[in-house]
């Protein structure tokens, strides 16, 4: 039977997928309208107002940044009721603001809970990260391997050929190295503009999204929630924290990260379990985008909980007010 313990896990997961839906509707209506801001505001009001009615004792441990950068779901703020568990808080509210600005597709709301004192403090500095799905043995790829020698060790352990894997890698000027590294295996790239937590994601449904593996830097907080959702999906992720200057190193410093050169693994990231919500905001490869039509709204939620490998989609359809 059921303990207490579990029993409220899940009922907060309800209540988180609750959070990540808030935020969703909230930027629906600054789809494509040009608004980075504007549609990050939106997701972030909705999002802080509907965790501060489930009933935890929160802290944001990864959230919108400093609090003196961001007034609302900063780092080290208190949400909730304060009448339940003490709980880790990570959160982006809009993973993709430029996508949704732009109507690209895989914007997504997400937000992750855990025991108090278990998610990595990373700090608002890129991180450089690597992963693949699930099935394989730890360390079938490291971040100390070349990014061709990943590509060949994953092939060997699927039993493929490195031209049968596809590499999702985000386009920026500074992976145009790596690209053409990966491009000189055979192996396929899916290169990405925004959003390497659903990057990240797809390597654990390859089946389905026909991604085998994530590589490249980008923030270390979408690092952490990443590995959240890896917990809870299956598959494993490496995450190496990358500094450009002391102000960075500073950050990190601060909270509480001695080792600068650590590599941490999913587990060392996230340290227990885990309960990981995402909701699309655009259209996207592992979660529809939100959908209106005259008088309704409708999302697509992923709601998943480490401790059972529960896997929800949840479709929410909604009268418009
Ligand atoms: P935002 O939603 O905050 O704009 O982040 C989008 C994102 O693409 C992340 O998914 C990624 O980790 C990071 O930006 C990469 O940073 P940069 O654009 O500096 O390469």
């Amino acid at each position: 039977m059921a303990d207490a313990q579990e029993f409220q896990d899940r009922l907060l997961s309800l209540g988180l997928a609750r959070v990540s839906e808030a935020a969703a509707l909230a930027s629906a209506k600054l789809i494509g309208r040009g608004d980075e801001k504007a549609a990050d505001q939106a997701a972030v009001n909705a999002m802080r107002d509907q965790l501060n009615l489930l009933d935890i004792a929160g802290v944001v441990v990864i959230g919108e940044g400093e609090r003196d950068e961001a007034p609302m779901l900063f780092i080290g703020e208190e949400v909730g009721t304060g009448n339940g568990p003490a709980v880790d808080i990570a959160l982006d509210p809009l993973e993709g603001t430029t996508l949704t600005a732009k109507d690209m597709p895989n914007a997504l709301t997400v937000i992750a809970m855990a025991p108090r004192g278990t998610l990595l403090h990373a700090p608002d500095v890129y991180m450089d990260k690597l992963a693949i799905g699930p099935g394989f043995k730890v360390d079938t790829v490291t971040l100390e391997m070349a990014p061709a020698e990943r590509v060949r060790a994953l092939a060997k352990a699927k039993g493929c050929a490195p031209s049968d894997i596809t590499v999702c890698v985000l386009e920026r000027p500074r992976h145009e190295a790596m690209i053409a590294e990966i491009r000189d295996t055979g192996a396929a790239i899916r290169l990405i503009t925004d959003g390497d937590v659903a990057g990240v994601i797809h390597c654990a449904e390859a089946d389905i999204t026909g991604i085998d593996m994530y590589m490249g830097s980008g923030g270390a907080p979408e690092g952490v929630l990443a590995a959240s959702a890896l917990k809870c999906m299956g598959g494993q992720i490496y995450g190496r924290l990358l500094f450009r200057n002391d102000d960075e190193r500073g950050r990190a410093a601060k909270a509480g990260i001695t080792d600068l050169n650590r590599i941490y693994t999913r587990d060392e990231m996230v340290t227990a379990d885990v309960i990981f919500a995402a909701t699309g905001v655009t259209q996207g490869s592992i979660l529809s985008g939100i959908k209106t039509e005259p008088g309704w709204i409708t999302t697509e939620t992923l709601l998943m909980r480490s401790k059972t490998g529960s896997v929800r989609r949840m479709i929410y359809r909604s009268p418009v007010k």
